[in-house]
């Protein structure tokens, strides 16, 4: 039986109406794309930070541009709960924002029912999960974690624009980011909800399950020169098209990782220069991303990848450089969070299974300053990273109530 003070239908409904909400929040007029720094970025920390403060916690937006709602004195010790509210090129509404409103409404439940808790929670809507913008690693929430990189700040964007420059334009300090890091010392654990973003769940029909660990991840931009020409006028044999190569490369990176069971890789952007119909194209970037449930894995694929690459570019007279600009080691649940959120589905009436995620996460870089756990919610059909997205409001009420018994749960364990 929940503790929720309020019916699962209702926390249902606001939930969805929250997401409905957020997920208008766009940069582009026709999909929703709100990547970190932008300005549907700032405009969705603003409605974030005014839901916290509804809710009764003192909020705000930090100089990485984290929006943070804290429950509780300062100086105590905390959990912390929350997700991401960025988003890739044309997303799906739930994709990181299901997990901020979810342990939004749990913590505003438990504030508003008056249980006393041994910490605080600090509720946290991270800026930069999905790194689509700046070739980074999880930046905002390394700088809550402690993890944050200074190299980062002089990173740009496809448009120049260097992140140091966009973070003062958000209203965002990198001054101040080294002072965000959280105390290991006072950081009792951290708690996420996440869409599965895969079929497991839907298929055992079940709502939700408990995760194991999080794949290893390893992002790279891949720059191909060779020398542009008249397409009409130079002769197959002669040419260094950057872009053929290129071709050769990315079926390579896909065949090497369909070899390793359990591994992924995609080239999931690319772009050919100068760009045009009469020319062979004298340059192309495209980039890699590859995971793996293992580091050695991960390492020998990303090994391999580059040496496909390299003997492709100097069987056709190519340069090949790529440039890692992501490498997140395979991060394993706590036990003991891994259980909390166990016994409290069972709470809540759902026997969840414990999964491993294929996805990336905030929880990886919090995993640097505490112990972590994640709660995963089905999604129709598996489909994330797509308009599509969808999951049952049903299931939002659920996933709130699990969370509100964990954070309960979690209390009872530190003898409150
Ligand atoms: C985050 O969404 C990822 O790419 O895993
Ligand atoms: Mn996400
Ligand atoms: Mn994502």
């Amino acid at each position: 039986m929940s503790r929720s003070s309020r019916p699962l239908a209702e926390h249902a409904a606001r939930a969805a109406a929250m997401l409905a909400e957020l997920g208008r929040i766009s940069d582009a007029p026709d999909n929703l794309t709100r990547l970190y720094l932008s300005p549907a970025h700032r405009r969705a920390a603003d409605l974030v930070r005014g839901w916290m403060e509804e809710a009764g916690a003192r909020a705000w937006i930090d100089a990485a541009g984290n929006v943070v709602g804290r429950f509780g004195p300062d100086g105590a010790p905390t959990l912390y709960c929350g997700s991401h509210i960025d988003t890739v090129v044309d997303a799906g509404r739930y994709d990181g924002a299901l997990g901020v409103v979810a342990a939004l409404l749990a913590a505003g439940d438990i504030a508003r029912s008056g249980a006393e808790l041994p910490f605080a929670i600090e509720v946290l809507a991270f800026g930069d999960e999905e790194n689509v913008r700046f070739p980074t690693s999880l930046s905002s929430t390394h700088a809550i974690a402690g993890g944050y990189d200074p190299a980062w700040l002089t990173r740009r964007d496809a448009d120049g624009v260097v992140l140091a420059e966009a973070l003062q334009a958000f209203g965002g300090d990198p001054e101040a980011i080294a002072g965000l890091a959280r105390d290991p010392a006072r950081a009792i654990g951290y708690l996420e909800i996440h869409i599965e973003q895969g079929p497991v769940l839907e298929r055992a029909g079940l709502p939700v399950g408990v995760v194991t660990a999080i794949n290893a991840a390893y992002r790279a931009d891949c720059v191909v020169r060779g020398e542009a020409g008249h397409a009409g006028t130079v002769p197959m044999a002669l040419r260094r098209d950057a872009l053929a190569g290129a071709a050769e490369m990315v079926g390579a990176i896909e065949r090497l990782a369909a070899d390793i069971p359990d591994a992924v890789a995609t080239v999931g952007r690319i772009s050919a220069m100068p760009g045009a119909v009469n020319v062979v194209p004298g340059e192309v970037s495209f980039s890699i991303d590859a995971r793996a449930p293992a580091d050695a894995t991960l390492a020998a694929l990303v090994a391999e990848i580059d040496a496909a690459c390299a003997s492709v570019a100097s069987r056709r007279g190519l340069d090949f450089a790529s440039t890692p600009f992501m490498r997140a080691p395979a991060t394993a649940m706590d036990h003991g969070l891994q259980q909390a959120l166990v016994d409290a589905a069972k709470r809540v009436g759902i026997a969840a299974p414990r999964i491993p995620s294929g996805a990336g996460h905030d929880a990886v870089a919090m995993a640097g300053l505490c112990p972590v756990g994640m709660l995963f919610v089905r999604c129709a059909g598996g489909i994330s990273h797509n308009p599509a997205e969808s999951v049952e409001e049903s299931d939002l009420g659920i996933a709130v109530a699990v969370m509100i018994e964990a954070i309960l749960a979690v209390g009872r364990a530190r003898g409150g």
